[in-house]
């Protein structure tokens, strides 16, 4: 089962759409600051979303993802990164965060040349 989610309804409403022959991926609004919609997760995946937040935030939703992916799981993080993102957390934090949890192992870590000045940060970790 894939679950998928976004706080916005327009968001919710496209992927429900696109994912409409698709039975085993359920699409929730949800805010991933209040906790995640599904509690047992074999792979967490956050997408260019993690730089929304704040610091506290971003400690928040890891310490979920934590508690939801069982151990032996995994969590892949991606996210785009521009000097001109001023007011977003940069991917850097999250890496160093999870370098500094127990609950995470590092498996792969990449930085990559995106579009122009842009990198894409792709990491995966897994729940020790
Ligand atoms: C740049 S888009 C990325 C969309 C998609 N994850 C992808 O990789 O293509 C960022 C998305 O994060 C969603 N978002 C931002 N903060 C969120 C939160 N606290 N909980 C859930 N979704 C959030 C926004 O509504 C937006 O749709």
């Amino acid at each position: 089962m894939l679950t998928a989610c976004d706080l916005a309804p327009e968001a919710v409403r496209r992927t429900r759409k696109r994912c409409a022959a698709f039975n085993s991926v359920s699409v929730i609004e949800a805010d991933i600051r209040k906790g995640f919609p599904v509690s047992r997760v074999n792979l967490a995946v956050f997408s260019d979303v993690l730089y929304y937040l704040s610091r506290q935030e971003i400690a928040s939703v890891l310490a979920e993802a934590a508690r939801c992916v069982v151990p032996g799981g995994w969590m892949l993080f991606a996210n785009e990164w521009n000097a001109s993102y001023k007011s977003l957390t940069p991917p850097d934090y999250v890496v160093h965060l999870l370098h500094t949890r127990p609950e995470w192992r590092q498996v792969r870590l990449e930085v990559v040349p995106s579009a122009g000045p842009t990198t894409l940060t792709i990491a995966v970790f897994e729940r020790t």
